[in-house]
């Protein structure tokens, strides 16, 4: 008896003890979870930044003069919310330390005084897809591969397979290390821009030309004169390449690696002209090419174009020496029968070059153009232009009327200033074969036909005849009877 009471005692005590501490370690739990969770939108983080929660926009730029505080990324990583963009740009940050875990997408940090990063400084950004450096005071020194090192896990450090774009212009980058970017193999686009590189050394190479997956390479205003002749060899994908505003005075070798380059700048370089062996290598991907403000672009000579069979989009405007493009620059010679082969150009822009003329067999079918600016050039309105004057300005004006206003004639003087299209529709151009067909049929119709009469009343009736019919002044009716009549007789 005395037994079985203490056994339920003891029995009871202990599941009540049970259920205290159970029902203690859920309220502990309970309390763990609301008090992780900060309400992000209502935090004081976003009243010192714009947060568009619509956007997924974190952007502190010029807010706060430093890197956001341990609280703030506290807010962060203990919120409510997950920002996948997170612009610092413009704080005067001068470095980067290890950042915390974020699931940050896109992170720019343009505008910075930025000159170190740590190693692995964002490994914990698994996410990471986009990085922007630009405008900071980076140096090949500072670039180190281990910059870009991720997680350390099972004896090795994970790639950040996720980066697919990062934007290093900006800088003060004269060479890249070669592995710079062996932790992050799998970037798409690279941004190298406006950095004093002078020339693509055998590490830069090595570096670039092992990001098998890049789409994007942007390598504008590098000071450089020449592209290493197998650096486009690995990125075997490139769809864009960007080199405006270097020094090339020949168009670089490498470009013939290029195979399934799709768009082409090379705006502002120091070519003189496309003839000879300076000219476009096969290219039968390219579909955009644009060499634009060039200083001392004259001649686009003979097959300059010819290898660019798939173009349909020329951009050669703002050259302000260009005086000539051959009339054999676009057209190959592909199939060896009677017709040469021409790019399927959509979308062709000469504005404001040195042109005078424009050759017909240019290009076979300019009525498949879809835009045609020729607008501030010193057009010749003479015979010389006859395909301009007087079917092109008029397609022109059909297709788009804005790109028809400011074509002008130059020549000759009496023309100066006044338009193709009044030129073409008024029929004022020199000796063009428009007026000369005019004047072919004025001949005819005052000499030719009077001439022929003539000489054919001459032949029915002498001289005398035709002199009797003027003396006589007869009327014609009167007249043409008796010729009748006369002609009956005999
Ligand atoms: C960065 O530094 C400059 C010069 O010291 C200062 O004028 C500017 O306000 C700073 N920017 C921010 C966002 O604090
Ligand atoms: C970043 O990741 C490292 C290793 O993965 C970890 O040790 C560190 O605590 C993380 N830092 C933060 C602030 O989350
Ligand atoms: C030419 O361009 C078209 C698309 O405009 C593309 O489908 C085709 O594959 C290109 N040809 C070559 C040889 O790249
Ligand atoms: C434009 O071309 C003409 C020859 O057609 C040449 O005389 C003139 O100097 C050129 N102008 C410029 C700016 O190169
Ligand atoms: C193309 O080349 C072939 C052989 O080289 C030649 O017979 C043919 O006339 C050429 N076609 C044109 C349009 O020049
Ligand atoms: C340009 O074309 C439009 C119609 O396409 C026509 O009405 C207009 O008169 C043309 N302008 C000139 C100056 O020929």
């Amino acid at each position: 008896m005395n037994l079985v009471t203490s056994t339920i005692l003891v029995v009871t005590i202990f599941c009540i003890v049970i259920t205290k501490v159970a029902g203690q370690s859920e309220t502990t739990t309970a309390a763990a979870v609301t008090k992780e969770k900060t309400n992000v939108k209502e935090s004081a983080l976003c009243k010192k930044c714009i947060c568009n929660l619509d956007t997924s926009l974190l952007d502190c730029s010029e807010k706060l003069g430093q890197w956001l505080s341990a609280e703030e990324w506290e807010i962060l990583t203990n919120g409510d919310y997950e920002f996948k963009t997170i612009k610092l740009e413009h704080n005067n940050l001068t470095s980067v330390a290890i950042l915390p875990k974020y699931s940050v997408e896109n992170l720019y940090l343009a505008y910075n005084q930025i000159a170190d990063i740590a190693d692995a400084a964002f490994q914990n950004l698994t996410e990471l897809s986009t990085l922007d450096l630009s405008h900071n005071k980076l140096t090949a020194k500072a670039l180190r591969p281990d910059v870009f090192k991720g997680r350390y896990s099972e004896n090795a450090f994970e790639a950040l397979k996720n980066m697919k774009s990062l934007n290093l212009g900006n800088n003060e980058i004269h060479s890249l290390d070669a592995d710079l970017f062996e932790h992050i193999p799998y970037l798409e686009e690279l941004i190298l821009c406006s950095n004093t590189f002078q020339v693509i050394d055998k590490l830069t190479e090595t570096a670039i030309s092992g990001l098998t997956s890049l789409k994007t390479l942007d390598i504008s205003y590098l000071e450089i004169e020449d592209l290493p002749t197998t650096v486009l060899h690995g990125p075997r994908d490139l769809d864009d390449l960007i080199a405006s505003g270097n020094l090339f005075r020949q168009l670089p070798e490498a470009l013939k690696y290029a195979k399934n380059l799709e768009r082409l700048v090379l705006d502002e370089n120091p070519i003189a002209s496309l003839e000879g062996d300076n000219v476009f290598p096969p290219m039968t991907s390219l579909r955009y090419l644009r060499m634009s403000y060039m200083p001392y672009l004259f001649k686009i000579g003979t097959g300059a174009l010819s290898e660019l069979q798939n173009l349909t989009e020329l951009i050669l405007s703002d050259n302000k020496v260009l005086n000539e493009i051959d009339e054999l620059a676009l057209s190959k010679n592909v199939t060896g029968g009677r017709y040469l082969d021409y790019p399927p150009l959509e979308h062709v822009y000469l504005k404001n070059c040195n042109l005078t003329t424009l050759p017909t067999p240019l290009l076979v079918r300019w009525d498949k153009l879809k835009t045609l600016d020729l607008r501030f050039n010193p057009w010749s309105c003479d015979t010389s232009n006859d395909h301009l004057i007087n079917i092109l300005i008029q397609q022109i004006n059909k297709t788009n009327p804005l790109l028809a206003n400011d074509v002008l004639c130059a020549t000759p003087s009496e023309l100066k200033d006044v338009t193709v299209l009044r030129v073409s529709n008024e029929h004022l151009a020199a000796g063009s074969s428009g007026s000369l067909i005019w004047v072919g049929l004025l001949v005819v119709l005052l000499i030719a036909i009077p001439t022929i009469l003539g000489a054919y009343v001459m032949k029915r009736r002498g001289c005398f005849g035709l002199f009797n019919r003027n003396e006589n002044g007869a009327s014609r009716a009167l007249y043409n009877r008796t010729s009748f009549n006369e002609d009956f007789h005999i």
